[in-house]
């Protein structure tokens, strides 16, 4: 709440300052029109007149972020971090045009999805997940530039690894350095798939070379980067690649906690003329669940239904999952965190908060006006 004077108050309740005073009086505050009141005298005044004065979110609810991160106390928090588990590695994929991410994305998803899936994939979401070994790894099939640029300007991390595809027909190329800076900036460890080697023409040595100037030096040449050569199109190495993918994940001990309310960041969204507002998430901690009153961005609502990266129906969905998800009062944007909330109502709150908060921004202004928008009984 915002504190009021005396003649403030007045004009919002279109009456006399002198009849405030006056009514203060009558209920044991001297006050001149100039004087600050606190809250409680400014409810007193307000039920004398008949207004309610609506309790109001607060700006820093509309802070998703602080949420996302656990708002929680300290106590909680380490209660979290015990329940604790591992989590499969997040994975985007990156490279110069043409050097083979899609060929390579569909190939690993021919061959470890489909393989026993019945029906296979139905349904693209933008992301899917896999086993190799009896370990889970979820792809990010947005182009990794894409997903890094828009993501990280939204202040999101969803990426726990990236593959570099070089075609070794062609070597290092402008893209490709764009992408180990995102990389780099992002602090996300690289793996390099040296790809297209059923090519006559494939020069790894070439590419081993090239990327050395910049600072990728394979572990055959006494550096730390990890090189595969692969063939996205036969799927020669792709088995070799995804066990590098696990091997870096350890290491970089991924863990959350599954028995928490579900958080994660937006990979895209768009409208359905069927079903709405429909969103594909990535739950990056706790479980989301169907029925879970959310917020989503500036959007919120209750999870309807949620579908799978094979276009089945799921009742809940845990860390490292993508998921598509239906209603939401509109459409979030991507790279923009979730939510779950315990009540439908404080899910609400935040949410209108939000959206009204990101109209006045657009709008221009610096801030939100509180009272006004609470007399506006009047
Ligand atoms: P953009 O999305 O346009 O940036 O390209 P991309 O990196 O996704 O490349 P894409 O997978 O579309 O492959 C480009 C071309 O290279 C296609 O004609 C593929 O068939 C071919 N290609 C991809 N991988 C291989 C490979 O391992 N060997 C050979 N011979 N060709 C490949
Ligand atoms: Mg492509």
């Amino acid at each position: 709440y915002e504190t009021l004077t005396v003649g403030e108050l007045a004009e919002k309740l279109h009456r006399e300052p002198a009849e405030i005073v006056k009514k203060l009086f009558m209920l044991g505050v001297m006050a001149t029109i100039n004087q600050e009141l606190d809250q409680d005298a400014i409810e007193l005044i307000c039920a004398d007149y008949g207004v309610e004065v609506e309790e109001e979110v607060r700006i820093d609810a509309t802070d998703l972020e602080n949420y996302f991160e656990g708002s929680e106390d300290e106590e909680m928090l380490a209660k979290i971090a015990e329940g604790n588990v591992e989590r499969p590695p997040v994975v985007t994929i990156m490279g110069h045009v043409d050097h083979g991410k899609t060929t390579l994305l569909d190939s690993i998803r021919n061959t470890k999805v489909t393989q026993g899936e019945a029906g296979g994939i139905t349904q693209h979401i933008g992301a899917y997940q896999i086993e190799e070994n009896g370990k889970k790894i979820t792809f990010l099939d947005t182009p990794g530039h894409e997903a890094f640029t828009t993501m990280r300007a939204r202040g999101a991390k969803v990426t726990d690894l990236t593959i570099l595809v070089v075609a070794a027909d062609d070597g290092v190329m402008p893209q490709t350095v764009e992408a180990i800076s995102h990389a780099k900036a992002a602090e996300v460890p690289i793996i390099v798939a040296v790809n297209k080697m059923d090519k006559p023409t494939a020069n790894p040595d070439r590419v081993m070379q090239e990327l050395t100037e910049h600072g990728l030096v394979s572990e055959d040449w006494g550096g730390d980067t990890i090189f595969v050569p692969i063939s996205a199109l036969k799927g020669d190495g792709i088995d070799q690649l995804l066990e590098m993918v696990l091997l870096v994940s350890e290491v970089g001990e991924l863990k959350a906690n599954p028995d928490i309310l579900g958080r994660g960041t937006v990979i895209e969204a768009e409208l359905d003329r069927g079903k709405g507002a429909v969103a594909t998430l990535l739950v990056q901690n706790g479980t989301l669940h169907v029925g879970d009153p959310i917020v989503v961005g500036n959007t919120y609502g209750r999870v309807r239904a949620m579908i799978n990266d094979l276009g089945r129906r799921v009742k809940s969905a845990g860390p490292s999952t993508p998921v598509e998800i239906t209603g939401l009062n509109g459409v979030p944007q991507a790279g923009d965190r979730f939510v779950v909330f315990e009540d439908e109502k404080k899910a609400r709150q935040i949410g209108e908060a939000r959206a009204s908060e990101a109209l006045l921004e657009q709008r221009g202004e610096t801030q939100r006006i509180t009272l006004d928008n609470l007399f506006e009984q009047m």
